[in-house]
């Protein structure tokens, strides 16, 4: 549709989430740039909010940021890069100390310092959490009170990212998008800006199941692939071990029960009562999240279960209260006392370890556009994020992004109105397609891949886009993004014949580096849903 009205600014910020509120944050205080977040539900909507587990940073006195890179980049399977990585544990333990310093209120023991819990693939302790296991609610809250206060930063709520636009050499210079009851700024619009950050956050409603709330539709990165952006690593979806188990019909977004629960002690157990992480891996219930995954789809297997068992009975009340209230409450909300019961448990889609490709200052393959957090794919990830360095990457990048910017864009250039240019979209799905896309990618691309699957997989797609001619409106404009991120996932998942990571290929299973030791990029190009 046409924009009904447009507005100026020197940086749009989509997405208000760590990344984006970082971004937008150091942007403010370093600069008298005009900064626009717009965010497509109110600010503290994203997946921020529901990390539990914290973030890690070689915070301890005896840890170091090269033993966070090695536990990085052994948990990445040979796909980090590694420059990357260093930056992100060189720079990290300063970014959460003035996360701190920015309001956020940190756990911390009677002597002042941080506490600091471990989860799977850290060989140390160097998580901070707050609020026991509600850290991601608690860095939200104190980020935005921080940018309703800041000067020079406007917000939009309710603002749905439709695309960006580009001039002729393909450089970024805005984007389209739709509002929901904003008064002036209503229907769709567009924004004219100087550089654009993407910071929408991942895809996991791509599939049934997931600990992603419902705004994590992958618009940004669907955005970025039809204006011609470079994606990467898009096959190494993370799926997060254990999320409560509610029974086989359950879909949509998932409770987590936080890898920090096996920090403490918890541990797996199948159907009879028998670990069986112990002799599997020297970390055992705490091995990188895709062994962990991979041993519970392979026990379920060998035991017909539908889900297994999380056992921290021996927590005691006080600690599952004191330490870890916000599942407490839930897993008591749905019935389960975990004190007295084991807890069901089963894997679910929970992180997109892959994104639009960009640089090191963040940057993407087309200029003035940014991508940072779990949008992007700066290479840190490799084919298995390592347990709580997504909400890191947002604040480490987020700052990279805004050095850049202002070193770039100087002073607030003079408005000047640019025609938009929106790439042309191959029609609208109907909203009516997303649970069968969901039960599709669920049943087809999910831990367990294989060609034939993956194959029914691009049928299936190919038939939704079949049913194209939805009328415009958020349910298909999501769904169309969905569809756009599950193609360019599917087309990377049959592209990497091998098991690694994330990625378990059970006609390849095994490493090859010779042939897959590296990324894979995917481009749609310009018309492309
Ligand atoms: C968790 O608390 O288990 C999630 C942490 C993460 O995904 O990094």
């Amino acid at each position: 549709p046409e924009p009904g009205w447009s507005v100026d600014t020197d940086v749009v910020v989509v997405g208000s989430g760590i990344a984006g509120l970082t971004t937008a944050l150091h942007l403010s205080r370093q600069s008298s740039l005009r900064v626009l977040v717009v965010t497509k539900d109110v600010l503290a909507a994203g997946s921020t909010r529901w990390a539990q587990g914290g973030i890690a940073a070689a915070l301890d006195a005896g840890d170091s940021a090269d033993e966070h890179f090695t536990d990085t980049v052994v948990a990445g399977a040979g796909v980090c890069d590694e420059a990357a990585v260093r930056v992100l544990v060189r720079e990290g333990a300063a970014a959460v100390r003035e996360l701190a310093q920015m309001g956020t209120r940190f756990d911390r023991g009677a002597d002042g310092r941080l506490s600091l819990t471990r989860e799977g693939g850290h060989h140390r302790d160097r998580i901070a959490h707050a609020g026991g296991d509600a850290t991601g609610a608690e860095i939200e809250r104190a980020l935005v009170t921080r940018v309703l206060d800041a000067t020079g930063v406007q917000v939009i709520e309710h603002a749905l990212l439709l695309d960006l636009t580009t001039d002729v050499d393909g450089a970024v210079t805005g984007l389209t998008l739709h509002v929901m009851g904003e008064g002036q700024r209503d229907g769709v619009g567009a924004v004219h800006a100087r550089a654009v950050v993407l910071a929408t956050g991942g895809f996991g409603q791509v599939y049934a199941s997931t600990t992603n709330p419902s705004v994590s539709t992958g618009d940004g990165v669907a955005a970025a692939l039809r204006a011609g952006a470079v994606v990467r690593d898009l096959e190494f979806v993370q799926f997060h071990p254990t999320v409560a188990y509610l029974g086989p019909r359950s879909s949509g977004q998932q409770p987590l029960v936080s890898e920090a629960v096996r920090g403490e002690g918890a541990f797996l157990v199948d159907g009879a009562g028998e670990r069986f992480m112990t002799g599997q891996h020297p970390l055992a219930d705490l091995a990188p999240r895709d062994v962990v995954a991979k041993a519970i789809l392979r026990r379920m297997r060998e035991t017909g279960a539908d889900h297994l068992w999380l056992d921290a009975r021996h927590f005691g009340v006080e600690k599952w209260r004191v330490r870890f209230p916000t599942i407490h409450s839930t897993l008591v909300s749905l019935g389960i006392d975990p004190v007295h019961d084991l807890i069901p448990v089963v894997p679910a889609c929970h992180y997109a370890s892959g994104g639009v490709r960009t640089d090191l200052t963040g940057e993407a393959s087309l200029r003035n556009l940014f991508v940072c957090g779990e949008s992007a794919c700066t290479g840190v990830h490799g084919a298995n994020r390592l347990a709580s360095n997504s909400l890191l990457e947002g604040l480490v990048f987020g700052h990279r992004i805004a050095d850049t910017l202002v070193a770039r864009l100087g002073e607030p250039a003079d408005p000047r109105p640019r025609p938009p240019h929106a790439p042309a979209v191959g029609g609208l799905l109907d909203g009516g397609a997303r649970v069968p896309l969901q039960q599709l990618m669920s049943a087809q691309v999910g831990v367990l891949r294989d060609e034939v699957g993956l194959r029914a997989a691009t049928a299936g797609l190919d038939d939704l886009v079949a049913r194209d001619g939805g009328a415009p409106g958020t349910e298909a404009w999501e769904t169309t993004n969905l569809l756009t991120v599950s193609a360019a996932l599917v087309q990377a998942a049959l592209e990497r014949r091998e098991t690694r990571g994330a990625h378990w290929r059970d006609d390849h299973p095994d490493r090859d580096d010779e042939r897959w030791r590296g990324h894979l990029d995917t481009e749609l190009g310009r018309d492309g849903v």
